[in-house]
């Protein structure tokens, strides 16, 4: 079933259910968005202060900090017009700053992993921060998500949104070059989150910026996202070695657990013993998408929630998606609703290029240089 989102708020209308079930945020969408709202969130250590930004426009209400430009909630409605928070996050400053897995935040500069924090490029190898074993995940110790952004809120025409700025500088957790990267979350009318990402450079580096939501179409707190539906229009995956670097290989998906062409829940086959997901504790992997790089986004993912109803399609330019199944949550994390995570209590969808791909010659590059412009386009439609 596939109903936008007006059609949810007109029937939910026509049968009589109150202001107070849809919320205000239902008056506005037919009208074009809210002016987003900027509230004191908290102070890190140093007293500098983190702001929050409330979006609503379509029927989608999003929360954004200047930290991380991290989304520290995400409501959107059943079938029934009842909203819940999909996004798993904190209500708390200090939860994130001390303890956060990348809870809704903006990757960077480089998402997901690079090999021994290294790579060469132009001849020269750079050492990067390495936080992950061995390894480098999400851009080091302080990546994008560990920093204040300036965020400037804007209206234009029917959408909403937030436009967000870090500059990364030359050397910055050993990445080359100083970076200017800017970031445009807007909703839309029709209640679609798009993001739009930009960079520049002043010297060649590498850049995979991401988003990395943990999704629960239930709610967050409301337990595992096994038996969510998930579809991926990828044919082949990037096989990992035991520290989820990529092997180099795109193996077919075909005859294997890592098959989501058609769709499936996300727990029918996650215990098949695969000797891929025995080393992840589940899915942790990149998707090849059969689309490759696109102009513009292309529809790549659904993801549904029997339940509620509450589906989520994603659309990108990207030639890759991370499906990670929230393998690493064990209980020791309390959520915003004040309910704690467990194992597979979300789960992230990360358009992206390929892990790794500074060193992989076969995967599409992610070098960016002087002059060039780093653009890509994720969007994610919610429906019920
Ligand atoms: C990675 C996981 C990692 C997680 C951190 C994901 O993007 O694929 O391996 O544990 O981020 O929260």
């Amino acid at each position: 079933m596939e109903l936008n989102r007006r059609t949810v708020i007109a029937g939910a209308a026509a049968a009589g259910i109150a202001a107070t079930t849809l919320g205000t945020g239902t008056a506005q969408a037919a009208s074009g968005g809210k002016k987003p709202v900027k509230e004191l969130f908290g102070k890190l250590a140093d007293g500098t202060k983190v702001y929050r930004w409330s979006l609503e426009n379509g029927g989608t209400r999003l929360k954004v900090l200047n930290w991380g430009g991290v989304v520290q909630g995400l409501e959107i409605p059943d079938r029934r017009g009842h909203y819940a928070n999909v996004s798993l996050g904190f209500d708390n400053i200090e939860d994130y700053v001390a303890k956060t897995p990348y809870f809704g935040a903006l990757i960077g500069r480089y998402g997901n992993r690079i090999a021994k924090g290294q790579f060469t490029l132009d001849g020269k190898t750079y050492q990067l921060s390495v936080n992950d074993g061995v390894n480098s995940l999400h851009g080091g110790t302080q990546g994008f998500d560990k920093h204040i952004w300036d965020v400037e809120p804007f209206t234009k025409g029917s959408d909403v949104g937030l436009v967000l700025h870090y500059t990364s500088i030359d050397g910055e957790m050993g990445y080359p070059g100083t970076l200017k990267a800017k970031v445009t979350y807007t909703l839309t009318k029709h209640g679609d989150w798009r993001i739009d990402y930009e960079a520049t450079t002043d010297k060649a580096t590498v850049v995979n910026l991401t988003s990395h939501v943990y999704w629960n179409l239930a709610g967050e707190g409301s337990g595992t996202i096994e038996d969510h539906e998930l579809s991926i229009a990828a044919g082949r995956y990037t096989p990992t070695d035991t520290g989820l670097i990529p092997t180099g290989e795109l193996a077919k998906v075909a005859g294997t657990p890592f098959d989501f062409r058609k769709t499936k829940t996300v727990g029918r086959d996650i215990r098949d013993g695969h000797v891929q997901q025995v080393q992840a504790k589940g899915y942790d992997h990149n998707w090849v998408l059969d689309k490759g790089i696109t102009a513009k986004p292309e529809h790549v993912a659904t993801l549904r929630d029997p339940r509620s109803g509450r589906t989520l399609k994603i659309a990108t330019d990207q030639p890759g998606l991370q499906f990670y199944s929230g393998n690493f949550l064990d209980g020791t994390l309390t959520g915003t609703g004040g309910k704690t995570y467990r194992q597979g209590d979300a789960l992230c969808l990360e358009t992206q290029h390929f892990p790794d791909s500074p060193n992989h010659a076969n995967f599409p590059s992610t070098v960016l240089r002087p002059g060039q412009t780093y653009r890509t386009t994720t969007v994610h439609t919610f429906g019920c």
